[in-house]
């Protein structure tokens, strides 16, 4: 089946189930090419997002936005979602049950997209895919998770709060081409492969929950 249609499914499969928390809030799917090669995966909408039913669209969606464009790469080329895919109230964290109940969905999206790279925003959605990884020490670097190839990279909130998170941010950005065609060459050296040490448990249950 097409992609966009089967995407399409998915959506309306979430709109209609009851289980879900946080259903007082509009539904943001997430947006962009259903071919993408780079899937960028945040935390969950906010007031704006919620407000258009579209991923990073308010202060820090339009800095994730113009790095992304300053690549070269179009908006509609890449994909951009949430964990959560409904505002939490008052824009706080997502709770670890919002987190479980929506992230099926989250794998699904993924399976059916089937992107070169994941570029998760953020810790908890870095977690999502690698729950022992902290994210200052391990942003920037490349992971395997099953099939996928994860570059995590700070949420550009966090980047938008001083100088140096935002050269972090900067950087890792700079970083997302190469990684990119590393990723579509399958080259994965193990040796280089950053190391989560004494967890390695924790990262196949990543895997495991992915797929
Ligand atoms: N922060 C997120 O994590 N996601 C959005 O869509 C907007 C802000």
């Amino acid at each position: 089946m097409d992609k966009g249609i089967e995407l399409k499914k998915l959506e309306q499969e979430i709109a209609g189930d009851d289980t879900l928390p946080l259903r007082e809030s509009n539904l943001v799917f997430g947006e962009g090419s259903p071919d993408c090669e780079v899937f960028f995966v945040g935390e969950a909408p906010g007031f704006n997002e919620d407000r258009e039913k579209r991923p990073f669209v308010g202060r820090a969606g339009q800095f994730l936005r113009k790095y992304i464009r300053e690549l070269g790469w179009k908006e509609e080329d890449v994909y951009i979602t949430n964990i959560v895919k409904r505002r939490p109230p008052d824009n706080r964290d997502p709770l670890p049950e919002e987190i479980e109940n929506y992230k099926p969905y989250l794998a699904r999206q993924i399976e059916i997209i089937s992107p070169s790279i994941i570029v998760p925003l953020g810790r908890f959605s870095m977690n999502y895919f690698l729950p022992a990884a902290k994210i200052t020490r391990d942003q920037g670097k490349l992971f395997k998770a099953g099939k996928y190839f994860i570059m995590p990279m700070l949420h550009p909130a966090a980047a938008l709060r001083g100088t140096d998170a935002m050269n972090m941010f900067a950087e890792t950005f700079a970083k997302l081409p190469r990684a990119l065609e590393r990723a579509k060459n399958n080259k994965w050296d193990e040796a280089a492969a950053p190391a989560l040490p004494e967890e390695g448990k924790k990262q196949e249950d990543a895997q495991a929950r992915l797929f």
